[in-house]
């Protein structure tokens, strides 16, 4: 009898858990506003279709008649992280081809600038990477003030593999530095491909998050290919909200960009603020109501209680021991419950 009713009264808990849950499936974008383009979800700061939906003009984004996100002019987006703060878009290797006799035939050269905007190439997610067999690659900003190149030679075909990537020849990568907002691509070969001509004339360089990028997709054979269905990189961009620290940031109320049960964090590179639920939240740390407590009862995968029933609180939760035990159940119930006595019968 008394099992009976533990029993209904959980279920009814649970039951009730499950429709606060379902609740606060909420919208990542300002209230009002669309949220997706295509199929990317567009969190706020950013928005789309109306300028008041993203904080600034700089997250404004295009969402064109054919449903592409665009970062800037022309680099399609396919993901936005409020959490972690950042961008992908993809960005066309550039190339640069010569003919048997060692004539440029080809060449795509790539620039580009996030602009005025708190945005930059990610130093740590990103690897600028050249393939080919006597391929000299370079990077640099638009003010010339950073300058990476990396050199690519072989004698023979190379298999290019993701099990060691670019460890051998055919391909050679470097790190960029923290900070860049503009990137220039140039290729360039020291021997025009001279005696190579018959399986290699021609160098690729692009950046890349180095978390999807495949090696293996860039055979030495890789034909090149141009606009529309040239070979674009996922390149992971990150934002801040500003360049202000916390403290300059919190003393402009009307300014400051994180919203309740949200705290001002620093991201790891370069300057500037970021946002971030507190402990217990979760949610959109950029919209004023977008931080909402965390049911700590139902994150799947995890055992919040060692014993007896997870209750949620705003913020927090608690194991509830069973009846005739007490303490605290995160860590153990002490005493003999009525469940044991019950069914030990
Ligand atoms: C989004 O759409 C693009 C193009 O239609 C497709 O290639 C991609 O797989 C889609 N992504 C997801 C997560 O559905
Ligand atoms: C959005 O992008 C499309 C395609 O590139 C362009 O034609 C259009 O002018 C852009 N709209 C705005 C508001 O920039
Ligand atoms: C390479 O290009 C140059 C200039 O266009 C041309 O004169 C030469 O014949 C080409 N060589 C081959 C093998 O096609
Ligand atoms: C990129 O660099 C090349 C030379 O390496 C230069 O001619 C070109 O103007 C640069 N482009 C931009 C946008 O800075
Ligand atoms: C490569 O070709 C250029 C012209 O296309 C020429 O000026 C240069 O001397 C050649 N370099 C070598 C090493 O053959
Ligand atoms: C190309 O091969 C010839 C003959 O073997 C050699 O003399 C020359 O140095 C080679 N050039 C390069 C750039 O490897
Ligand atoms: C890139 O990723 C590979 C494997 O995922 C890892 O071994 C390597 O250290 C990474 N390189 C950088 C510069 O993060
Ligand atoms: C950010 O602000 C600091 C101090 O005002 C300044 O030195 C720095 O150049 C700024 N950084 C960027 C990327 O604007």
């Amino acid at each position: 009898m008394i099992l009976q009713i533990m029993w209904v009264s959980w279920l009814m808990m649970l039951l009730s858990l499950c429709s606060v849950a379902a609740s606060t499936a909420r919208s990542a974008a300002k209230p009002g506003c669309v949220e997706k383009c295509g199929n990317v979800s567009v969190p706020y700061p950013f928005g789309i279709r109306k300028p008041s939906c993203a904080m600034n003009d700089y997250f404004y984004l295009n969402c064109t008649s054919n449903d592409e996100l665009l970062f800037g002019r022309n680099m399609p987006i396919s993901d936005i992280s409020e959490l972690e703060g950042t961008v992908t878009v993809g960005i066309d290797a550039a190339f640069r081809c010569y003919n048997k006799t060692g004539i440029e035939t080809d060449s795509y050269p790539q620039s580009m600038t996030l602009g005025a905007g708190p945005f930059m190439f990610s130093h740590t997610r990103n690897i600028f990477t050249a393939i080919g067999c006597d391929t000299l690659a370079q990077v640099t900003n638009y003010e010339f003030t950073y300058r990476a190149t990396c050199l690519s030679t072989c004698r023979e075909n190379v298999e290019m593999s993701d099990e060691n990537p670019c460890s051998g020849s055919g391909c050679c990568q470097t790190s960029i530095p923290k900070g860049l907002n503009s990137l220039n691509y140039s290729l360039s070969s020291p021997y025009n491909y001279t005696n190579i001509s018959d399986f290699n004339r021609r160098g690729f360089a692009f950046l890349a998050d180095n978390s999807s990028l495949k090696i293996s997709d860039w055979p030495l054979s890789r034909t090149p290919k141009y606009g529309k269905d040239a070979y674009a990189t996922d390149v992971v961009i990150e934002w801040v909200v500003e360049n202000k620290t916390c403290e300059q940031a919190k003393a402009d109320a009307s300014a400051y960009a994180c919203g309740a049960n949200a705290g001002c964090t620093y991201p790891e590179s370069g300057q500037g603020y970021r946002c971030s639920c507190n402990e217990g939240f979760e949610g959109n740390p950029y919209l004023q109501e977008g931080c909402q407590d965390k049911d700590e009862c139902q994150v799947e995968g995890k055992k919040p209680c060692q014993e007896g029933t997870c209750e949620n609180t705003i913020g927090n939760y608690k194991c509830r021991c069973p009846i005739g035990k007490y303490g605290d159940g995160k860590i153990r119930c002490k005493g003999v419950g009525i469940i044991t006595i019950i069914s030990g019968n």
